[in-house]
Protein backbone atom coordinates (compact mmCIF):
# COMPACT_ATOMS: atom_id res chain seq x y z
CA UNK A 1 0.00 0.00 0.00
CA UNK A 2 2.62 2.38 0.50
CA UNK A 3 3.58 2.09 -2.64
CA UNK A 4 0.47 4.24 -3.63
CA UNK A 5 2.14 7.36 -2.39
CA UNK A 6 5.18 6.72 -3.82
CA UNK A 7 4.54 9.33 -7.12
CA UNK A 8 8.14 7.97 -8.15
CA UNK A 9 6.79 4.26 -8.05
CA UNK A 10 3.14 5.98 -9.93
CA UNK A 11 4.94 8.00 -12.54
CA UNK A 12 7.02 5.36 -13.52
CA UNK A 13 4.36 2.67 -14.22
CA UNK A 14 1.54 5.28 -14.98
CA UNK A 15 3.65 6.20 -18.48
CA UNK A 16 0.77 7.51 -20.80
CA UNK A 17 -0.46 9.76 -17.54
CA UNK A 18 -3.89 7.69 -17.22
CA UNK A 19 -4.16 9.37 -13.64
CA UNK A 20 -4.35 13.10 -15.64
CA UNK A 21 -6.53 11.37 -18.25
CA UNK A 22 -9.11 10.73 -15.23
CA UNK A 23 -8.58 13.64 -12.93
CA UNK A 24 -9.51 16.01 -16.21
CA UNK A 25 -12.94 14.49 -15.95
CA UNK A 26 -14.73 17.45 -13.99
CA UNK A 27 -13.85 19.15 -16.29
CA UNK A 28 -15.20 17.51 -19.47
CA UNK A 29 -18.73 18.06 -18.48
CA UNK A 30 -18.97 21.98 -19.05
CA UNK A 31 -16.71 21.77 -22.27
CA UNK A 32 -18.95 19.47 -24.01
CA UNK A 33 -21.76 21.63 -23.02
CA UNK A 34 -20.02 24.51 -24.99
CA UNK A 35 -19.59 22.38 -27.77
CA UNK A 36 -22.91 21.65 -27.72
CA UNK A 37 -24.46 24.97 -28.33
CA UNK A 38 -21.87 25.66 -30.80
CA UNK A 39 -22.63 22.94 -33.05
CA UNK A 40 -26.10 24.25 -33.25
CA UNK A 41 -27.64 20.54 -34.07
CA UNK A 42 -31.35 20.64 -35.53
CA UNK A 43 -32.83 18.20 -33.84
CA UNK A 44 -37.00 18.98 -34.26
CA UNK A 45 -38.87 16.08 -35.06
CA UNK A 46 -41.61 14.00 -32.92
CA UNK A 47 -39.10 11.02 -32.20
CA UNK A 48 -40.81 7.71 -30.45
CA UNK A 49 -37.70 6.27 -29.31
CA UNK A 50 -34.37 6.54 -28.74
CA UNK A 51 -30.80 4.15 -29.81
CA UNK A 52 -27.66 4.75 -28.76
CA UNK A 53 -25.24 2.42 -30.85
CA UNK A 54 -21.45 2.19 -29.30
CA UNK A 55 -19.41 -0.36 -28.06
CA UNK A 56 -16.98 -0.27 -25.24
CA UNK A 57 -16.30 3.14 -23.77
CA UNK A 58 -18.30 4.09 -26.30
CA UNK A 59 -21.30 2.28 -24.85
CA UNK A 60 -21.24 3.08 -21.63
CA UNK A 61 -22.13 6.99 -21.75
CA UNK A 62 -25.29 5.79 -23.42
CA UNK A 63 -25.96 3.16 -20.57
CA UNK A 64 -25.84 5.97 -17.81
CA UNK A 65 -27.81 8.53 -20.12
CA UNK A 66 -30.58 5.93 -20.11
CA UNK A 67 -30.35 5.06 -16.13
CA UNK A 68 -30.37 8.87 -15.90
CA UNK A 69 -33.57 9.06 -17.78
CA UNK A 70 -35.09 5.79 -16.82
CA UNK A 71 -37.35 7.29 -14.44
CA UNK A 72 -38.60 10.55 -15.67
CA UNK A 73 -38.36 10.00 -19.66
CA UNK A 74 -41.41 9.06 -21.74
CA UNK A 75 -39.69 7.46 -24.50
CA UNK A 76 -37.57 4.38 -24.08
CA UNK A 77 -33.72 4.61 -24.50
CA UNK A 78 -32.11 1.99 -25.89
CA UNK A 79 -28.32 0.77 -25.83
CA UNK A 80 -27.16 -1.39 -28.50
CA UNK A 81 -24.15 -2.89 -28.43
CA UNK A 82 -24.26 -5.00 -31.78
CA UNK A 83 -24.29 -4.85 -35.57
CA UNK A 84 -27.70 -4.11 -36.33
CA UNK A 85 -30.34 -1.65 -34.72
CA UNK A 86 -33.40 -3.49 -33.19
CA UNK A 87 -36.72 -3.90 -35.52
CA UNK A 88 -38.43 -1.30 -33.62
CA UNK A 89 -36.48 1.83 -35.46
CA UNK A 90 -38.39 3.58 -38.17
CA UNK A 91 -38.06 7.65 -39.08
CA UNK A 92 -39.30 8.41 -35.84
CA UNK A 93 -36.31 7.20 -33.61
CA UNK A 94 -33.47 9.06 -32.73
CA UNK A 95 -30.24 6.92 -33.52
CA UNK A 96 -27.64 8.30 -32.15
CA UNK A 97 -24.11 6.35 -33.12
CA UNK A 98 -21.65 6.74 -30.72
CA UNK A 99 -17.70 5.96 -31.85
CA UNK A 100 -14.48 7.65 -29.96
CA UNK A 101 -12.16 6.78 -32.53
CA UNK A 102 -15.23 6.92 -35.59
CA UNK A 103 -13.84 3.60 -36.76
CA UNK A 104 -15.51 0.21 -34.64
CA UNK A 105 -17.02 -1.42 -37.37
CA UNK A 106 -20.00 -2.98 -34.89
CA UNK A 107 -20.97 1.01 -34.55
CA UNK A 108 -20.45 1.58 -38.28
CA UNK A 109 -22.83 -1.45 -38.98
CA UNK A 110 -25.47 -0.19 -36.62
CA UNK A 111 -25.06 3.21 -38.20
CA UNK A 112 -25.39 1.74 -41.77
CA UNK A 113 -28.64 -0.06 -40.08
CA UNK A 114 -30.41 3.00 -38.85
CA UNK A 115 -30.05 4.70 -42.28
CA UNK A 116 -31.57 2.02 -44.02
CA UNK A 117 -33.94 1.66 -41.63
CA UNK A 118 -34.32 5.82 -42.10
CA UNK A 119 -34.24 6.76 -38.25
CA UNK A 120 -32.68 10.20 -37.62
CA UNK A 121 -28.99 10.12 -37.16
CA UNK A 122 -26.44 12.17 -34.81
CA UNK A 123 -22.95 11.12 -34.97
CA UNK A 124 -20.84 11.35 -31.88
CA UNK A 125 -16.99 10.78 -32.42
CA UNK A 126 -13.66 12.13 -32.63
CA UNK A 127 -13.20 11.60 -36.30
CA UNK A 128 -12.65 8.19 -37.93
CA UNK A 129 -15.26 6.87 -40.90
CA UNK A 130 -18.11 7.82 -39.00
CA UNK A 131 -17.23 11.65 -38.90
CA UNK A 132 -16.33 11.57 -42.14
CA UNK A 133 -19.46 9.54 -43.67
CA UNK A 134 -21.31 12.32 -41.06
CA UNK A 135 -20.01 15.04 -42.66
CA UNK A 136 -20.39 13.57 -46.71
CA UNK A 137 -23.59 13.00 -46.23
CA UNK A 138 -24.75 16.11 -44.07
CA UNK A 139 -25.66 14.10 -40.91
CA UNK A 140 -25.45 15.59 -38.02
CA UNK A 141 -22.34 15.24 -35.81
CA UNK A 142 -20.71 16.26 -32.56
CA UNK A 143 -16.82 15.66 -32.70
CA UNK A 144 -15.67 15.13 -28.97
CA UNK A 145 -11.52 16.00 -28.27
CA UNK A 146 -8.71 13.23 -30.05
CA UNK A 147 -5.96 11.55 -28.60
CA UNK A 148 -7.55 9.62 -25.64
CA UNK A 149 -8.49 6.23 -25.12
CA UNK A 150 -11.77 6.26 -25.20
CA UNK A 151 -12.72 5.35 -21.78
CA UNK A 152 -11.00 8.89 -20.79
CA UNK A 153 -13.74 10.33 -22.41
CA UNK A 154 -16.50 9.53 -20.95
CA UNK A 155 -18.12 13.29 -19.57
CA UNK A 156 -17.81 14.20 -23.25
CA UNK A 157 -19.53 11.47 -24.73
CA UNK A 158 -21.82 11.26 -21.81
CA UNK A 159 -23.00 15.02 -22.34
CA UNK A 160 -22.81 14.72 -25.93
CA UNK A 161 -25.84 12.30 -25.66
CA UNK A 162 -27.21 13.77 -23.11
CA UNK A 163 -27.99 16.88 -24.64
CA UNK A 164 -28.52 15.58 -28.09
CA UNK A 165 -31.59 13.62 -26.83
CA UNK A 166 -32.28 16.76 -24.22
CA UNK A 167 -32.52 19.05 -27.45
CA UNK A 168 -34.74 16.27 -29.32
CA UNK A 169 -37.03 15.60 -26.43
CA UNK A 170 -37.08 19.53 -24.96
CA UNK A 171 -36.21 18.67 -21.92
CA UNK A 172 -35.01 21.20 -19.71
CA UNK A 173 -32.52 21.68 -16.42
CA UNK A 174 -30.12 19.46 -17.97
CA UNK A 175 -27.07 22.21 -17.97
CA UNK A 176 -27.80 22.71 -14.47
CA UNK A 177 -27.31 19.05 -13.55
CA UNK A 178 -24.29 18.91 -15.33
CA UNK A 179 -22.99 22.05 -13.57
CA UNK A 180 -23.59 20.08 -10.34
CA UNK A 181 -21.64 16.99 -11.65
CA UNK A 182 -18.50 19.04 -12.79
CA UNK A 183 -18.93 20.98 -9.17
CA UNK A 184 -18.79 17.40 -7.41
CA UNK A 185 -16.74 15.59 -9.24
CA UNK A 186 -14.05 18.58 -8.29
CA UNK A 187 -14.93 18.53 -4.94
CA UNK A 188 -13.65 14.71 -5.07
CA UNK A 189 -10.41 14.96 -7.08
CA UNK A 190 -9.02 16.94 -4.15
CA UNK A 191 -9.77 13.80 -2.03
CA UNK A 192 -8.96 10.96 -4.54
CA UNK A 193 -5.66 12.23 -6.12
CA UNK A 194 -2.46 10.52 -5.86
CA UNK A 195 -0.85 13.63 -3.77
CA UNK A 196 -3.53 12.21 -1.02
CA UNK A 197 -2.19 9.95 1.12
CA UNK A 198 -3.92 6.25 1.64
CA UNK A 199 -5.26 6.93 5.34
CA UNK A 200 -6.97 10.53 3.59
CA UNK A 201 -7.98 8.61 -0.02
CA UNK A 202 -11.05 6.26 -0.23
CA UNK A 203 -9.96 5.05 -3.45
CA UNK A 204 -6.81 3.73 -2.50
CA UNK A 205 -8.33 2.17 0.61
CA UNK A 206 -10.95 0.59 -1.85
CA UNK A 207 -7.96 -0.53 -4.51
CA UNK A 208 -6.09 -2.08 -1.26
CA UNK A 209 -9.20 -4.35 -0.24
CA UNK A 210 -9.37 -4.88 -4.17
CA UNK A 211 -5.68 -6.06 -4.80
CA UNK A 212 -5.52 -10.00 -5.19
CA UNK A 213 -9.01 -10.75 -4.97
CA UNK A 214 -12.04 -11.01 -7.22
CA UNK A 215 -14.04 -8.05 -7.31
CA UNK A 216 -17.76 -7.90 -7.26
CA UNK A 217 -19.42 -4.87 -7.86
CA UNK A 218 -23.53 -4.94 -7.01
CA UNK A 219 -25.21 -2.13 -7.98
CA UNK A 220 -28.04 -1.09 -5.83
CA UNK A 221 -30.94 -0.30 -8.03
CA UNK A 222 -31.28 0.39 -11.78
CA UNK A 223 -30.16 3.86 -11.94
CA UNK A 224 -26.82 2.46 -10.84
CA UNK A 225 -26.80 -0.76 -13.38
CA UNK A 226 -24.65 1.17 -15.60
CA UNK A 227 -22.17 2.31 -12.71
CA UNK A 228 -21.25 -1.03 -11.97
CA UNK A 229 -20.50 -2.36 -15.25
CA UNK A 230 -18.34 0.65 -15.49
CA UNK A 231 -16.24 -0.33 -12.19
CA UNK A 232 -15.85 -3.81 -13.91
CA UNK A 233 -14.80 -2.51 -17.15
CA UNK A 234 -12.59 0.28 -16.05
CA UNK A 235 -10.92 -2.75 -13.72
CA UNK A 236 -10.48 -5.08 -16.59
CA UNK A 237 -8.53 -2.65 -18.70
CA UNK A 238 -6.96 -0.32 -16.16
CA UNK A 239 -6.16 -2.74 -13.68
CA UNK A 240 -5.98 -5.75 -16.08
CA UNK A 241 -8.09 -7.73 -13.65
CA UNK A 242 -11.01 -9.71 -13.42
CA UNK A 243 -14.30 -8.06 -12.20
CA UNK A 244 -18.01 -9.59 -12.43
CA UNK A 245 -20.43 -7.34 -11.60
CA UNK A 246 -24.81 -8.10 -10.88
CA UNK A 247 -27.56 -5.87 -10.03
CA UNK A 248 -30.05 -5.64 -7.44
CA UNK A 249 -33.22 -6.22 -6.96
CA UNK A 250 -32.50 -9.32 -9.45
CA UNK A 251 -29.11 -10.82 -8.32
CA UNK A 252 -31.42 -11.73 -4.94
CA UNK A 253 -33.42 -14.19 -7.03
CA UNK A 254 -30.54 -16.09 -8.38
CA UNK A 255 -27.02 -14.97 -8.03
CA UNK A 256 -26.91 -14.87 -3.93
CA UNK A 257 -27.51 -18.98 -3.68
CA UNK A 258 -24.15 -18.85 -5.64
CA UNK A 259 -22.39 -17.44 -3.02
CA UNK A 260 -20.19 -20.23 -1.06
CA UNK A 261 -18.99 -22.74 -4.04
CA UNK A 262 -16.34 -22.57 -4.83
CA UNK A 263 -15.16 -21.64 -1.23
CA UNK A 264 -11.68 -20.46 -2.54
CA UNK A 265 -13.57 -17.97 -4.69
CA UNK A 266 -16.37 -16.92 -2.35
CA UNK A 267 -13.10 -16.29 0.68
CA UNK A 268 -10.73 -14.17 -2.36
CA UNK A 269 -14.04 -11.97 -3.54
CA UNK A 270 -14.27 -8.29 -2.14
CA UNK A 271 -18.08 -7.32 -2.63
CA UNK A 272 -18.97 -3.42 -2.96
CA UNK A 273 -22.37 -2.33 -3.27
CA UNK A 274 -23.22 0.66 -4.98
CA UNK A 275 -25.42 2.81 -3.26
CA UNK A 276 -26.89 6.25 -5.08
CA UNK A 277 -27.50 7.36 -1.46
CA UNK A 278 -31.55 8.12 -2.29
CA UNK A 279 -33.05 4.42 -2.79
CA UNK A 280 -35.92 3.86 -2.44
CA UNK A 281 -37.40 2.11 1.14
CA UNK A 282 -37.46 -1.02 -0.47
CA UNK A 283 -34.85 -1.14 -2.18
CA UNK A 284 -32.44 0.40 0.82
CA UNK A 285 -33.92 -2.72 3.05
CA UNK A 286 -33.10 -5.41 0.68
CA UNK A 287 -29.81 -3.73 -0.20
CA UNK A 288 -29.11 -3.84 3.99
CA UNK A 289 -30.72 -7.59 4.01
CA UNK A 290 -28.70 -8.65 0.96
CA UNK A 291 -25.98 -7.82 2.00
CA UNK A 292 -26.52 -9.09 5.41
CA UNK A 293 -26.61 -12.40 3.96
CA UNK A 294 -23.75 -11.99 1.97
CA UNK A 295 -21.43 -10.96 4.45
CA UNK A 296 -21.52 -14.34 6.00
CA UNK A 297 -19.29 -15.78 2.68
CA UNK A 298 -17.66 -13.03 1.56
CA UNK A 299 -15.89 -9.47 2.61
CA UNK A 300 -19.06 -6.93 2.04
CA UNK A 301 -18.87 -3.09 1.40
CA UNK A 302 -20.89 0.01 0.67
CA UNK A 303 -20.48 2.95 -1.37
CA UNK A 304 -22.70 5.73 -1.11
CA UNK A 305 -22.81 8.31 -4.22
CA UNK A 306 -22.44 12.39 -3.52
CA UNK A 307 -24.49 15.11 -4.87
CA UNK A 308 -27.90 15.90 -5.27
CA UNK A 309 -28.80 15.77 -8.35
CA UNK A 310 -29.51 12.15 -10.37
CA UNK A 311 -26.26 12.69 -12.45
CA UNK A 312 -23.93 13.86 -10.24
CA UNK A 313 -24.91 10.82 -8.24
CA UNK A 314 -24.19 8.75 -11.20
CA UNK A 315 -20.96 10.15 -12.38
CA UNK A 316 -19.37 10.92 -8.46
CA UNK A 317 -19.58 7.12 -8.23
CA UNK A 318 -18.11 6.44 -11.76
CA UNK A 319 -14.95 8.67 -10.67
CA UNK A 320 -14.10 6.66 -7.45
CA UNK A 321 -14.51 3.66 -9.72
CA UNK A 322 -12.12 5.55 -12.25
CA UNK A 323 -9.67 6.55 -9.76
CA UNK A 324 -10.09 2.79 -7.50
CA UNK A 325 -8.78 0.96 -10.82
CA UNK A 326 -6.30 3.20 -10.97
CA UNK A 327 -5.00 2.41 -8.05
CA UNK A 328 -5.58 -1.39 -8.28
CA UNK A 329 -3.72 -1.56 -11.47
CA UNK A 330 -0.32 0.28 -9.76
CA UNK A 331 -1.00 -2.25 -6.58
CA UNK A 332 -1.04 -5.05 -9.79
CA UNK A 333 2.36 -3.49 -11.12
CA UNK A 334 0.67 -2.81 -14.90
CA UNK A 335 0.48 0.28 -16.59
CA UNK A 336 -3.07 1.30 -16.36
CA UNK A 337 -3.51 2.48 -20.43
CA UNK A 338 -2.76 -0.08 -22.77
CA UNK A 339 -4.65 -2.70 -23.95
CA UNK A 340 -3.09 -5.11 -25.88
CA UNK A 341 -5.28 -7.95 -26.33
CA UNK A 342 -8.19 -5.45 -27.63
CA UNK A 343 -5.58 -3.75 -30.24
CA UNK A 344 -4.92 -7.49 -31.17
CA UNK A 345 -8.37 -8.17 -31.74
CA UNK A 346 -9.33 -5.21 -33.52
CA UNK A 347 -5.91 -5.83 -35.52
CA UNK A 348 -6.68 -9.35 -36.10
CA UNK A 349 -10.52 -8.81 -37.75
CA UNK A 350 -9.25 -6.30 -39.58
CA UNK A 351 -6.65 -8.58 -41.26
CA UNK A 352 -9.45 -10.73 -42.09
CA UNK A 353 -8.55 -13.60 -39.81
O1 LIG B 1 -11.96 0.99 -23.93
C1 LIG B 1 -11.82 0.79 -25.13
O2 LIG B 1 -10.83 1.20 -25.77
C2 LIG B 1 -12.84 0.02 -25.89
O3 LIG B 1 -13.85 -0.44 -25.04
C3 LIG B 1 -13.43 0.89 -27.02
O4 LIG B 1 -14.18 1.95 -26.50
C4 LIG B 1 -14.28 0.02 -27.95
O5 LIG B 1 -13.46 -0.97 -28.52
C5 LIG B 1 -14.95 0.81 -29.06
O6 LIG B 1 -14.05 1.67 -29.71
P1 LIG B 1 -14.53 3.18 -29.97
O7 LIG B 1 -14.82 3.73 -28.60
O8 LIG B 1 -13.38 3.85 -30.61
O9 LIG B 1 -15.74 3.09 -30.82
Amino acid sequence: MERLDDPGYIAKLDKSKMRMLIGNLPDQFSMASKSFQEAKLNLKARFSSVVVAGMGGSAIGGDLVSAYFSSTFPAPVWVVRDYEVPSFVTRNTLLIAVSYSGNTEETLSAFEDGKGKRARIVCIASGGSLMEMAKSESIPFLTVPGGMPPRCAIGFLSTSILLSIGLAFDVSGLTTELEEVGDVLKKMKNVLEPDNPVKKNPAKKIAGKLAHKLPFVYSSSRMTDPVARRWSTQINENAKSLCHYSSLPELDHNEIVGWGIPREVSYASHILFLDPGNLSEKLRRRLAVTKEIISQMAEVESLTASGTGNLARLFSLVFLGDYVSFYLAMLNGVDPTPIERIDLLKKKLKEGH
